[in-house]
């Protein structure tokens, strides 16, 4: 029996890890078998993980639609956590963020139809909006939880002082932020921040987009365009996986399994995203609850794969621009 965690002090409690639908529907990460993924929503559900989570612009609208899908005849099993504020083209290209009150409600609006729910259960800003004061975008999602449309808030990809200032209008559950043994900027200052105003985090990226779980992007995949998945980097990239799929094979355990598990024994309190998008990936990704590492596994692992070693930023330079967690 798995214990279960409470996603914040005020948000819902949840299986210790949670399921990230971005990759089941094309446009992110290349092609996506979606009766492959509604199987994998309902294998998750059947195992307990019940945090899924999803975005009104994965796939303009399309993922939601597809989540709407598994959790039609589940709902009461599914927690859903939604992000929004992303606007995209008709050809799928970015044309910034919209965090203004009416605008919120009007994403909602939408979510909920396509979803086929009557509330959101953890609703967040995707990207903060520099043209308007997260006060006001808090603050038109705090009616929403008034009027019963969504159960909990939540933010990604904000720093210390946006995540203080969203606080002090509302409670917030947790923060979805990139986390992963190659990824560690939020030590020094998010996480010490949420820890200290009782806030969660849902972290992704926890194999860095399938980087350490040796991943290759494919045709029509963003990850082609990611600084760590291309030229010198990926090449320098390669040995450092390589690395990590010595260490374990030395415990007897998968690549994916070991990052995973890593995340867990350095955060406790965070529940890792997983990215799986296929039954099998699903399977993998949740043996790493029997992974146990101590103190001296750790450390192994991280003087293999120390804090700053991977090549290349996490996003490629525009999208970085756009990250009020790495101011
Ligand atoms: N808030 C944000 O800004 C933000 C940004 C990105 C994602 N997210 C959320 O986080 C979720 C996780 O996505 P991520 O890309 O960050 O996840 P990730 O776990 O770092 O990478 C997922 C990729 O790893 C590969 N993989 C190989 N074996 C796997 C296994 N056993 N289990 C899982 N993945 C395996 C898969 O790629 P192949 O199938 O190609 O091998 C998969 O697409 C997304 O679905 C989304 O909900 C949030």
């Amino acid at each position: 029996m798995t214990t279960t965690m409470r996603l914040g002090e005020t948000g819902p409690e949840v299986f210790p890890l949670a399921l990230g639908c971005m990759g089941m529907t094309p446009g992110a990460y290349g092609h996506a078998d979606e009766d492959e993924s509604v199987a994998t929503i309902h294998a998750a559900l059947d195992r307990g993980v019940n945090l899924l989570d999803t975005g009104d612009f994965y796939s303009s609208g399309r993922n939601e639609l597809l989540v709407g899908r598994a959790i039609r005849d589940r709902r009461d099993q599914a927690l859903l956590s939604v992000k929004f504020g992303a606007l995209r083209s008709p050809d799928g290209g970015w044309l910034g963020v919209d965090g203004r009150p009416a605008a919120v409600k009007n994403f909602l609006a939408m979510s909920l139809a396509r979803l086929g729910v009557d509330h959101v259960d953890v609703y967040r800003l995707a990207r903060l909006d520099p043209a308007v004061p997260i006060e006001e975008t808090v603050g038109a999602m705090a009616e929403l939880v008034q009027s019963g449309h969504v159960r909990h808030i939540g933010l990604s990809e904000v720093g210390a002082e946006t995540i203080r200032r969203a606080a002090a209008v509302h409670p917030i559950s947790d923060l979805q932020i990139e986390y992963s043994l190659v990824t560690r900027g939020p030590e020094s200052s998010i996480f010490p921040t949420l820890r200290e105003l009782g806030i969660s985090a849902t972290a992704y990226g926890v194999l860095s987009r399938g980087l350490l779980s040796g991943s290759v992007p494919r045709s029509g995949d963003y990850r082609a365009f990611l600084p760590r998945f291309t030229g010198e980097n990926a090449d320098r990239n390669r040995s450092l996986v390589a690395s990590l799929v010595r260490l374990a094979a030395e415990r007897g355990t998968t690549p994916t399994r070991l990052a995973i598990a890593w995340v867990r024994a350095r955060q406790p309190w965070l529940v890792p995203l997983l990215g799986a998008r296929t039954r099998p990936q699903l399977d993998e990704a949740l043996g790493a609850l029997e992974l146990s590492l101590d103190d001296d596994a750790l450390a192994a692992l991280e003087a293999a794969i120390p804090p700053d070693a991977v090549a290349g930023t996490r996003y490629a330079a525009p999208q970085m621009r756009m990250l009020d967690s790495e101011r």
